[in-house]
């Protein structure tokens, strides 16, 4: 069994030691793990030039190799990522900065997508599927009131990387680093969300669930707490609500009981981020959305002059 620990705040911060107790109980259950601190190494931002994706599409059609990351020689990114999908079990620990992960963390997760372990399985760069599973710890000096995006982010980035989120906590009022030494409780959950991906890890692919607070967040499908009002899909589909994080379609139901629960559709799970098949879905929209650009190519060029030769004063430095 190998777990990972990521981290995304200070040395001797308190990310890094609540996702230190996490990976204490893992090594107690006879793990062999690793830690990093993202702060240590090179990573730079996605420069977004989609040279992955369009050199994906043509590798599918059986059209030369995948080349990889342009950024692949230039920063730390890749070795981390090479890592990363060797291991069982990651347990990621992000603070929040103005509601939302750090930077740090964002500028980490959104190169994954040169990586997409399900497209680099399907062309035998990465030989086996390690079905790892995540833990995610959310770390912040205010209540949820004021980390209301950081859980969800973070597990919108766990899709690229096939990776399945078992367990997620999040921890409050932690300011100054070693806040959270004075909060015993936070300290044994993160004990206990090691204990749980180790559990996770035991239980046979199929057979996985969520291993976290049953209660927590309004999706019953990935546990996320955003909820927006449904619109129309490029393709039509819609529902009236739907969760921002995994993609569930559905309805927000008042119960019995009073309280207000969102009740995915019968069909409201064809889109689920989680699932490689149904996330194939949204390649789909990619492709027909390149497809009309490149069928109107004249148009677009026409209108293209006026915006490049357009230029304002800047900001110099
Ligand atoms: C730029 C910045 C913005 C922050 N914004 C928030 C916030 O919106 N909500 C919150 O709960 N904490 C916020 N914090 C507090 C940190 O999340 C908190 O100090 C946390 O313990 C840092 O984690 P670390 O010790 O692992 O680095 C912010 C801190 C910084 C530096």
């Amino acid at each position: 069994m190998k777990v990972m620990g990521i981290v995304a705040g200070r040395h001797n911060g308190n990310s890094e030691i609540l996702v230190k107790e996490a990976l204490l109980a893992c090594q107690e259950k006879g793990a062999e793990v690793t830690l990093i601190n993202l702060f240590d190494y090179n990573i730079l931002p996605c420069t977004g030039c989609e040279s992955c994706t369009m050199n994906m599409g043509e590798v599918a059609m059986g059209k030369g190799e995948y080349r990889g990351c342009v950024l692949k020689a230039k920063d730390d990114v890749d070795k981390l990522i090479a890592a990363m999908q060797q291991q069982n079990g990651i347990i990621v620990g992000v603070p929040t900065y103005d509601l939302m992960p750090s930077s740090v963390y964002t500028r980490f997760a959104q190169r994954f997508l040169a990586y997409e372990l399900a497209f680099l399985l399907k062309i035998g760069a990465v030989k086996e599927d390690p079905h790892t599973v995540a833990g995610l710890i959310a770390v912040g000096g205010s209540c949820h009131d004021w980390q209301g995006l950081t859980l969800e982010t973070m597990a919108a980035s766990m899709f690229t990387q096939s990776i399945y989120v078992v367990d997620q906590m999040m921890a409050t009022r932690n300011g100054r680093p070693g806040n959270v030494l004075l909060r015993d409780d936070q300290l044994s959950r993160a004990h206990k969300m090691g204990e749980n991906i180790i559990t996770a890890i035991n239980t046979p692919v199929e057979e996985r669930g969520w291993l976290g607070d049953p209660d927590q967040g309004l999706c019953p499908n990935c546990h996320g707490g955003l909820i927006f009002k449904g619109e129309p899909h490029w393709d039509g589909i819609q529902w009236p609500f739907e969760c921002a994080v995994c993609g569930a379609g559905g309805d927000l139901v008042r119960g019995e009981d009073g309280r207000v629960r969102f009740v995915p559709a019968e069909d409201g799970l064809c889109r689920d981020r989680n699932v490689n098949e149904c996330r194939d879905k949204h390649l789909d929209e990619i492709v027909q959305t390149r497809i009309d650009f490149f069928e109107r190519q004249e148009e677009v060029q026409a209108k293209y002059g006026r915006y490049k030769d357009l230029k304002f004063k800047t900001v110099e430095v």
